[in-house]
């Protein structure tokens, strides 16, 4: 297992390239299952949920192969409808090949993905809609088992708009009979950019980025070459570590139309923002005024931007309450921000955190893939050594975090735990 060892404090400065979204790339692979021709994806990051979901598609009997940023997906000999629990338990999006594979193979027998760090997590909003397209699902000995004849559009509507579900149930819809309407449907940028592929093999789908999104089931798909949108969790990452190190930086191949909420609350706290070019800004920081946080779907402040900017704001000049609205449990950095010497309380769904004058480095244990990235960028201004333990959390989500803040000037190694 690794940890990485920071020492601290820390100023940054220069350019920084944006990988390909992580949250946009897995459920592209997983579009793969729904045509026997090549699907050719760049801009892919080179992280461990990428390569776990290439392993995932090559057990059921799909090519899978990297060159670079980009991925060349085969499935014409598809052979299998089984993900085991083995990988599921490691990825959560793993549910993605659910809706692919039923409509490709009218099978499929996928691990439950069970609860995770930030919350309980449920897919019952995936397995109802696939119930409502006439697909026959149970869950047995811990798998979702799913059958039909055929499915069939249907009127799927949402409690809750969840992403993966509305991606889910849009690869199950673009191949069945007759229309499907998705209803307070998930309107992120990766989900936009999952129906951008989808229509480019041939799909029929209208509505994308707005709550009701219309798709109309089609024969078949074709192969298509796509370049998979920029990661804007990965560019607002490293715009928290320019605030909380007070330094100026430019970040490259950003996707900035899909950040308006990120860039909103980092101008809010202080920081200033200069866009260079369509994907290219300048950020910097000089103080940190303390903010109301709430976080909300698209286009509202996103959750995987909260323990980054709760990391940041653990140093602003007042008290900050961030809320969070999307997961139950998805506090579990305060603990180890407090090790750093925060001052953080949770009252239910809220953090109240007071500002410090710093942060003095400690060991501290990262718990989930946000969390983790909150605790490096405390790490990064933090005086002294921090050690952040357990970042295979972090090596899931982010391509080569340590190497990039290095060329940043950032003092960050990867050592063994
Ligand atoms: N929910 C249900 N039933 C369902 C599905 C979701 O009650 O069937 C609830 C969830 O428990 C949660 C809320 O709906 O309270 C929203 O969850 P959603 O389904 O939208 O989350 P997700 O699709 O599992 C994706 C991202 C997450 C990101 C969330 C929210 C991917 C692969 N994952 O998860 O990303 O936090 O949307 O934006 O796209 C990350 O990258 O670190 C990450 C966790």
């Amino acid at each position: 297992m690794d940890k990485f060892v920071i020492e601290g404090p820390n100023r940054l400065k220069g350019e920084v390239y944006i990988s390909g979204s992580k949250n946009a790339s897995l459920p592209m692979m997983a579009a793969a299952i729904l045509t026997d021709k090549d699907v050719i994806l760049h801009n892919v990051p080179d992280l461990k949920d990428v390569s776990t979901m290439c392993e995932l598609i090559k057990r059921l009997g799909c090519v899978c192969e990297r060159d670079g940023k980009t991925l060349r997906l085969n499935c014409a000999d598809i052979s299998s409808d089984f993900a085991p629990y083995e990988l599921v338990k490691t990825m959560r999006a793993s549910i993605l090949v659910l809706g692919p594979l039923v409509a490709r193979l009218k099978s499929a027998h996928v691990s439950m993905p069970g609860g995770c760090a930030i919350g309980v997590r449920p897919v019952n909003l995936h397995i109802n809609g696939l119930k409502q397209m006439s697909a026959d699902v149970n869950i047995e000995h811990g798998y979702i088992v799913a059958k039909t004849e055929g499915l069939k559009g249907s009127n799927i509507y949402f409690d809750i708009p969840t992403v993966t579900g509305t991606e889910n149930l849009i690869m199950a819809a673009v191949l069945s009979e007759g229309k499907t309407v998705i209803k307070n449907a998930a309107k992120e940028p990766e989900v936009v950019d999952l129906v951008r592929l989808l229509k480019k093999m041939g799909a029929k789908i209208e509505g994308e980025g707005e709550s009701t999104i219309t798709i109309e089931g089609v024969e078949g798909l074709d192969g298509v070459e796509y370049s998979v949108m920029s990661d804007r969790i990965e560019a607002g990452t490293f715009m928290c570590a320019a605030l909380i190190t007070k330094s100026e930086i430019t970040l490259r191949n950003a996707p900035i139309f899909a950040m308006d909420a990120i860039v909103d609350k980092f101008v809010e706290i202080g920081g200033e923002i200069e866009i260079l070019a369509d994907d290219t800004l300048k950020v910097s920081a000089d103080k940190i005024n303390p903010v109301m946080i709430k976080t909300a779907v698209y286009p509202g402040f996103p959750t995987d931007m909260q323990a980054q900017f709760m990391a940041a704001l653990t140093l602003a000049e007042g008290t900050s309450i961030i809320e969070e609205t999307i997961f139950e449990n998805r506090f579990m950095h305060v603990a180890e921000l407090n090790r750093l010497g925060a001052n953080i309380i949770i009252s239910g769904n809220k953090a109240i955190v007071e500002g410090v004058d710093r942060l003095i480095g400690a060991t501290v244990m990262a718990t989930d893939l946000r969390a983790s990235a909150g605790l490096v960028i405390a790490g990064l201004s933090a005086e002294g050594r921090t050690d952040v333990l357990r970042i295979y959390h972090l090596d899931r989500g982010y391509e080569s975090l340590e190497k990039k803040l290095s060329l940043l000037g950032a003092n960050i190694r990867r050592e063994k735990q």
